[in-house]
This record gives C-alpha cells, sequence and structure tokens, in this order.
C-alpha cells in the first residue's frame, strides 16, 4: 500500500504548477485557525475572523484563476452556536456583511453562490439575504462557491432522512427502491460532484461534523497555517500534493493491476 503525507510540503519556490489534467474539480476547505491567529498576536478573536474573510477572497479568486469548478468552504458550523453569544453574533455579522459586500462582485465575476446547512432556526434577515444571494447569481456559468452556514454533516444526514421517510410514507417511494442516489439527491449538496480535494487549515486533523458523505473518497491535505495566513501560495502546495496522489476508489490503479498480471 502506498502511503501519502498527511500534510502538504511546501511548494519549492519555481516548483512546476500541477497539470490540469491533474487539478480538483471540487475543492472544500475547513477554514479555521482564526481565533488562535489572533490571540497569537494579541487581537480579539473577531479580528482573526475579519481576517479570515480576507482569506476567503483570496482564495475564490485564485480558485478561480486556476480553473476549479467548485468551492465549498466552511464558515459556520451547526455546533459553533455553542461559542459565546458575543462571538456568534459578531459571526453572524461577518456573514450580512460578506453577504452585502460581496456577492455583486461575485456575480460580476460569473460566480455562482450556493449556501448549504440548516436555514429554518436561522434569523429571518439572514435566511433572505441567503436568498438573495442564491438567486441573484443562479444563472452564472462559472466557478460555484458553496458557502456551509450553520452546516453540521449529521444536521444535513437527518434532514435527508426525514425527507426520504416522508416520501415512504407518502407512498412516493418504496424502502426495496432507494439507492444511494436517492441519499446524495436529498442532501443539500443535491446535484454537485463530491469534493476530489479537502483542505483543512490550522493544523488540526478531524473533519468537525463537515460534510461525511460527499468526503468518502475525497483526498484530504492538512495545514499547519492558520486561515488567515493562507493564500495562493498554499493553494498551489495542496494542488501539487493532490496531483501526486493517487486514487483508486476501492478499484485497482493502473500500475497496481499491470503488476496483478505480470504476477499471476
Ligand atoms: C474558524 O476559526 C472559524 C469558525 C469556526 C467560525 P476558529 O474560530 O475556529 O479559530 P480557532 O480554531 O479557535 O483558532
Ligand atoms: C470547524 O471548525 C468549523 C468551521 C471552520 C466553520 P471548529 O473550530 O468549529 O472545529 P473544532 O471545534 O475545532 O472541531
Ligand atoms: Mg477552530
Amino acid at each position: 500500500m502506498t502511503s501519502h503525507p498527511t500534510t502538504a510540503p511546501a511548494m519549492a519556490h519555481g516548483e512546476a504548477q500541477p497539470s490540469p489534467s491533474h487539478l480538483p474539480i471540487h475543492i472544500a476547505v475547513i477554514m479555521d485557525g482564526n481565533g488562535r491567529w489572533a490571540t497569537a498576536r494579541g487581537l480579539p478573536r473577531i479580528e482573526g475572523h475579519r481576517r479570515g474573510v480576507e482569506a476567503l477572497r483570496n482564495l475564490v479568486r485564485a480558485a478561480d484563476t486556476r480553473g476549479i469548478r467548485y468551492l465549498t468552504v466552511y464558515s459556520f458550523s451547526s455546533e459553533n452556536w455553542r461559542r459565546p453569544a458575543e462571538e456568534v453574533s459578531e459571526l453572524l455579522g461577518l456573514l450580512r456583511f460578506f453577504i452585502r459586500q460581496d456577492v455583486a462582485d461575485l456575480s460580476a465575476r460569473n460566480v455562482c453562490v450556493r449556501i448549504i446547512g440548516r436555514r429554518d432556526d436561522l434569523p429571518d434577515d439572514i435566511g433572505a439575504l441567503l436568498r438573495e444571494a442564491e438567486t441573484s447569481t443562479a444563472q452564472n456559468t462559472g466557478l460555484t462557491l458553496i458557502i456551509a452556514f450553520n452546516y453540521g454533516a449529521r444536521d444535513e444526514l437527518l434532514r435527508a432522512t426525514q425527507t426520504l421517510a416522508a416520501r415512504i410514507i407518502a407512498g412516493d417511494l418504496a424502502i426495496s427502491d432507494m439507492t444511494e442516489q436517492h441519499l446524495t439527491d436529498a442532501l443539500d449538496t443535491a446535484g454537485l460532484p463530491d469534493p476530489d480535494l479537502l483542505i483543512r487549515t490550522s493544523g488540526e486533523v478531524r473533519l468537525s461534523n463537515f460534510l461525511m458523505w460527499q468526503l468518502a473518497y475525497t483526498e484530504m491535505v492538512f495545514l499547519p497555517v492558520a486561515w488567515p495566513d493562507f493564500d495562493a501560495d498554499a493553494l498551489d502546495g495542496a494542488l501539487v500534493e493532490f496531483s501526486h496522489r493517487q486514487r483508486r476508489f476501492g478499484g485497482l490503479s493502473l500500475d497496481t493491476s499491470i503488476q496483478t498480471k505480470v504476477t499471476a
């Protein structure tokens, strides 16, 4: 079995860029480490979150330039409500600010915005802003930016299960006819391809309830850098690491099958 480092090596200056044929179509990002970034500088945590928004703007531009088609970013989890009320309120304020400030610019660059996560327990004005961001960019054909807000994979799977159970009770779907595709289509990410590459910053090596169904065969890169310091070079390093990975999806790679034939 070939083992690969879970942490991307820093890309040496001048190292060749990955070829487009090895680029991920869909990148998912756990933007973590804002608070620690700020605390290490003697700043309030909210300052880390503000700088985090700047890093997100740069990531969208860099991903778009490199031809990435789908970018999913984890901006607020269903468990982040457990934080002090002041921080939660500041994070909601930043989301409002981002949607009001950035969506027009994103739309001008042909970006389609989609939001995943539970909607029914959000403040009304946020619900309206999220809908507006989606409808005003729905026709755009460039990069799809998927913002995971009030998102948790367990909550998403629970809601999808409720949707399917309601269909079964209504007689619209038979239990014996259910396939993986039914569950895939009942998730918030319906219609989107699974992520090819997951990047998590801040040195934590866990999913924290992110896209648990969709990440089944995703390549993962964990970086020690705090999210506000994530830049285009860090993205390129992760892309190079991704291009070296050999994906098998449970099957055999070309090399392995040749090897099997020769030794059989
Ligand atoms: C990620 O940074 C942003 C959110 C979770 C909203 P954190 O706020 O988790 O920063 P750390 O992990 O405490 O440093
Ligand atoms: C995951 O980060 C959520 C986001 C980045 C939005 P957390 O900081 O909430 O995750 P844990 O608590 O360290 O696992
Ligand atoms: Mg964190």
